[in-house]
């Protein structure tokens, strides 16, 4: 069987790199993505000791725009068709509006809207019609739920839910499968397992670990999911939140808001 060939944005760290290691174990040959000086050469030759795939990166940064070309010139140059994409890289962050300044919201909308939509427009370009492609646009539920303190995050990930799913609609009877992945937490760095850890009750029970979420989303991108919400709690939450009236989760926001305001 053809092995196939995953294009990995952000790849370095977090699920990014556990997407890595998911999608080597499933015998997929990669094009690991991120900036420069990040790792991405030690996990890479981590990743070929361990697993018997062609791994190869390029440390770039996506957030300039020439840079997107790159990556597909130099598959081209090397006779390589990428079968998959996983618009992995992006910015978070927890904070209000006026803390942040205007480099970090050019640079988190860039790297969250412009590069996966850019990014998909050129993967799809290289797509061989012959074989069923896949792309995973990493979400999250921050696009779905109203949360104080991520207003720019929670919009960029709005966009791209409301692309996918657009998208999916003009990609239905190709040979392209396109899944929205929307998790909750994650406990992808040290700051974030000290945030998380703090947690309690339901909200302490969306978080999960990187490895099982890669796990998750890529059973479900390969399985052709439209959508996919790991966690059974998130799901509730999800459906919860389809159900609620207006007035009531404004209530709840408010008061979540109070709590913040105090802490
Ligand atoms: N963590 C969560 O709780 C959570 C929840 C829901 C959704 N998500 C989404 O999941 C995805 C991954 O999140 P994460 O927590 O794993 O993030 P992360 O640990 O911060 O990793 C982000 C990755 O993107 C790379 N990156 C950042 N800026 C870049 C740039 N300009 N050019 C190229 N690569 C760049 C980073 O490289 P460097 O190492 O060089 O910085 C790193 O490899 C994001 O889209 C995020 O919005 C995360």
């Amino acid at each position: 069987m053809q092995q196939l060939t995953a294009i990995v944005t952000g790849a370095s760290e977090g699920l990014g790199k556990s997407f890595a290691i998911e999608l080597a174990g499933r015998n997929m040959n990669l094009m690991l993505v991120a900036l420069p000086a990040s790792g991405l050469p030690e996990l890479a030759s981590f990743i070929r000791k361990n697993f018997a795939v062609t791994v190869y990166h390029l440390e770039i940064d996506l957030t300039h725009t020439e840079s997107y070309t790159e990556i597909f010139a130099w598959l081209k140059e090397q006779r390589i068709t990428a079968h998959l994409l996983i618009n992995n890289a992006g910015l978070g962050n927890w904070s209000w509006f006026e803390d942040k300044n205007i480099a970090f919201y050019k640079m988190q909308i860039e790297l969250n809207v412009i590069t996966p939509v850019l990014l998909t427009r050129l993967f799809l370009a290289q797509a061989d019609a012959s074989v069923t492609s896949y792309i995973l646009n990493v979400g999250s539920l921050g696009g779905l739920f109203l949360v104080p303190k991520k207003q720019v995050y929670g919009a960029t990930k709005s966009f791209i839910r409301y692309f996918t799913k657009c998208l999916q609609l003009e990609l239905y009877g190709s040979n392209v499968k396109l899944s929205l992945l929307s998790p909750g937490g994650i406990n992808t760095k040290p700051e974030l397992l000290v945030m998380n850890n703090t947690l309690k009750g339901i909200s302490k029970a969306t978080i999960l670990e990187p490895e099982q979420v890669a796990r998750i989303a890529i059973d479900g991108l390969l399985k052709g999911k439209k959508e996919i919400i790991p966690g059974a709690v998130n799901r509730f939450l999800v459906l919860l939140n389809s159900l609620l009236p207006a007035y009531i989760k404004d209530n709840i926001i408010k008061r979540r808001l109070n709590t913040i305001l105090v802490s």
